[in-house]
């Protein structure tokens, strides 16, 4: 197939993401193992599975930060970006956040804001009038000028989540956005990606909290030992015995 139809039956396909068999290997160990999911324009997807599943490391395929698959392809509004660099990925339109917490905590809400905004090209007034729509879009301006170490945890969340929103992308992929919180704050966290995903957004959300994801996921998909062990509904997927053995079983034990 020469490079424009393929080009073509991507732009075809209708998804915002396709990953296709991607795999990454670490030395002798698949930490993901020939995963394929689509992800359709203004969705949320779920993706849930055990510590160790591969979840985090899937974003780092798709993302591109810090490495890319090691075989397979992920192919983003029609291109492959499987092999652009992370920065270049980004500039398509999509979007990662980290499991763990990343803010500069010496710094305030406004300059992370400003910081990730400027990393992504954003420069001057227009950089400000981003940074200030992001923190305006998650709620936490009331924040702006204290040190991001300060906040409470569920202003961090969204901290995070307005520093990856200011380069404006289409898909947005968050990992593990509620570890932590307490029931009324995951509340409040899901009303706003909710509001995010009315604005357009597509989102992939990887989450511990199965109930977060049963009350937004429109699809889940489960993994497990770094392959794709359930996709459906969250409902389906939630009581499929297979998830239960693999999933639930464990967390329980
Ligand atoms: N850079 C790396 N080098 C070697 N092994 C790695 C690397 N990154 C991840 N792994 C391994 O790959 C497997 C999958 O890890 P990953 O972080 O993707 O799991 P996860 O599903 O996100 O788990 P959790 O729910 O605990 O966050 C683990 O066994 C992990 O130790
Ligand atoms: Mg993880």
């Amino acid at each position: 197939m020469n490079p424009t139809t393929e080009f073509a039956s991507h732009r075809t396909s209708g998804h915002l993401l396709e990953v296709r068999g991607v795999s990454r290997r670490f030395g002798g160990f698949l930490a993901v193992d020939n995963v394929s999911v689509r992800v359709n324009r203004g969705e949320i997807l779920g993706i849930a599975g055990p510590n160790g599943a591969g979840k985090s490391t899937l974003f780092n395929l798709i993302s591109g930060v810090p490495f890319g698959p090691t075989a397979g392809e992920v192919i983003f509004d029609g291109r492959r970006i499987d092999q652009m660099p992370a920065h270049k990925i980004a500039r398509c339109g999509l979007r990662r956040t980290f499991q763990a917490e990343q803010l500069f905590p010496t710094l305030s809400v406004s300059d992370n804001v400003a910081v990730a905004c400027h990393y992504l090209g954003g420069r001057g007034r227009s950089a400000k009038t981003s940074a200030e729509s992001a923190l305006e879009t998650v709620g936490i301006m009331k924040y702006r000028d204290v040190p991001a170490g300060e906040i409470p945890l569920l202003a961090k969340k969204k901290l995070m989540i307005a520093s990856a929103l200011v380069a404006q992308p289409r898909l947005l992929m968050l990992d593990e956005p509620a570890g932590g919180l307490n029931n009324e704050d995951q509340a409040d966290l899901i009303l706003l990606l909710r509001e995010l995903q009315k604005g357009g957004l597509t989102l992939l959300i990887i989450e511990h909290v199965l109930s977060l994801l049963r009350e937004l996921a429109n699809r889940m998909i489960i993994l497990s030992s770094g392959e794709l062990l359930a996709e459906g509904s969250p409902d389906a997927v939630l009581s499929d015995p297979q998830v239960l053995e693999a999933y639930l079983g464990k967390a329980a034990a």
